[in-house]
């Protein structure tokens, strides 16, 4: 691994989950347009993404991280980026809050179009087609043509990404992410929700707070901190022919970047050492993830760190856990401890989606919310219990109101699955769900900081 290392230093590794496309030569001069068009992001935008996970790698923020498992061209609008945008403020809000922390917020959008499958082909009454891989590669519709894997879907991939990235900007610092109005969408959504009563307390104190500043003068909207947040994207950098394309070097520190979004991560079904994946991660300067599933073993795991973070640079790697809810028990401890002996920074984040799929009666591919909700609060006692930060958590939702996963409290069943389900991958949380699963979050990350704050010492002689 200390050979040379160039954006298409991949090429010579065994790769998995890269389609074949039929035609070589389309694929050569789509990646020739992308990489003559405009960065999505600039360096310095991730150095200071990556300054704000060093925080969090020290237990002085929160990473909230979620989006839709895939993007899709065709659910491509304003409504479903301000939607999925106002229920992560929410989340936001109320995280920063109980937690008297910042919240770096990262959405798992602008980008999030390829997708790993466990099985290269899909087999309906007994035709055979390739599987569907994600809007930039293929077509979900189950025909011979929809299926093969078209270069052009990157250009429109691009495209989408550029003009998501464009709104959530306008709205971060727009007056969109005001704080005095995102606490008024949430009172809003309490009052007509089941949950109402429960999170009021919590909301009632957030109100106070607002009404304290305001009392003492303050106008939420005339500060630049009040007013506006910071929203960076991300996305599994799966399609490495398009991830090459948009990798630049950065004029001001003469490294190269990723700039297809600001943050990426490896999947856990392509993190293979000596393959195509870690090799491109490994020379590009970007905050990165890596998905840690049950097959991950410690020490591979310190040799995935040996390559991707050599300089154990805070912030740099951010650890995403995906057991399931009976397994992390098992499996997430022995991390943690191979980590911590070897005296590694990571974050670490939750991804409680991933290990808790399942297969309702009805036929949908389904996530309890219990079960959601039981690997979050595992994930914060084993941290608790190893004396490590539970740096973050990475969710898969969307701001409509769809019907994918059950339980939560207005308690989705079996039955509803076939009213809203609409993902074209995984099962997400709705909005009600999000906000739910922020409130639980809010919980415990306000136990961890009464576990945490030291009383401050009384001064001698008063
Ligand atoms: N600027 C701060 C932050 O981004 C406070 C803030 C403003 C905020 N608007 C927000 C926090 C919306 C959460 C949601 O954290
Ligand atoms: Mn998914």
């Amino acid at each position: 691994m200390s050979e040379r290392w160039t954006p298409d230093s991949w090429r010579t590794k065994p790769v998995q989950q890269i389609p074949v496309y039929p035609d070589a030569k389309a694929l050569g001069e789509v990646e020739a347009q992308l990489a003559a068009f405009p960065p999505l992001v600039f360096a310095g935008e991730a150095r200071n993404l990556k300054k704000v996970l060093a925080r969090v790698a020290n237990g002085e923020a929160f990473l909230l991280q979620g989006g839709d498992c895939a993007e899709s061209f065709a659910e491509h609008g304003a409504n479903n980026i301000r939607d999925f945008f106002r229920v992560l403020l929410q989340m936001a809000v109320v995280l920063t809050y109980a937690g008297a922390l910042p919240v770096v917020k990262v959405g798992r959008i602008a980008g999030q179009f390829a997708k790993p499958r466990s099985s290269p082909v899909e087999k309906v009454d007994g035709v055979e087609l390739p599987s569907y891989r994600g809007d930039i590669v293929n077509d979900i519709a189950f025909s011979a043509q929809s299926r093969t894997p078209d270069p052009h879907r990157q250009l429109m991939a691009y495209r989408q990404s550029a003009a998501t990235l464009n709104l959530l900007r306008a709205f971060a610092t727009g007056g969109f992410a005001n704080l005095g109005s995102v606490h008024q969408w949430m009172l809003g959504f309490l009052k007509d929700s089941q949950q109402s009563r429960r999170y009021k307390e919590l909301a009632d104190r957030i109100s106070d707070a607002l009404n304290f500043m305001r009392a003492c003068g303050l106008n939420l909207e005339s500060h630049p901190e009040l007013r506006a947040t910071d929203i960076y994207t991300s996305h599994e950098a799966l399609l490495l022919g398009y991830e090459e394309a948009l990798t630049r070097i950065d004029s001001t520190t003469g490294d190269w970047y990723a700039t297809s979004g600001h943050f990426i991560w490896v999947g856990d079904r392509t993190r293979q050492l000596d393959h195509g994946h870690i090799e491109y991660f490994r020379g590009i300067k970007n905050p990165i993830g890596l998905k840690c599933g049950p097959s991950l073993k410690p020490d591979e795991l310190l040799k995935l760190i040996d390559v991707l973070n050599p300089d154990n640079e805070p912030g740099r790697l951010t650890l995403i856990s995906r057991f399931g809810s009976d397994k992390i028990g098992d499996y997430l401890p022995q991390l943690i401890r191979a980590v911590q002996r070897e005296g590694r920074v990571v974050v670490w984040s939750c991804d409680p989606m991933h290990g808790n799929t399942i297969t309702a009666t009805s036929g949908y591919k389904t996530r309890p919310f219990d079960r959601i909700l039981s690997e979050v609060k595992s994930f914060f006692s084993i941290h608790a219990a190893e004396g490590t930060h539970a740096g973050g958590v990475h969710l898969e939702m969307t701001g409509q109101n769809v019907t994918e996963c059950i339980g939560g409290a207005r308690a989705i069943t079996d039955e509803d699955l076939n009213d809203r389900y609409h993902t074209v991958c995984d099962p997400r949380l709705n909005a009600e769900q999000s906000i739910d699963m922020a409130f639980l979050i809010a919980e415990l990350l306000r136990h961890d900081r009464e576990g945490k704050v030291k009383p401050i010492p009384a001064v001698a002689g008063f």
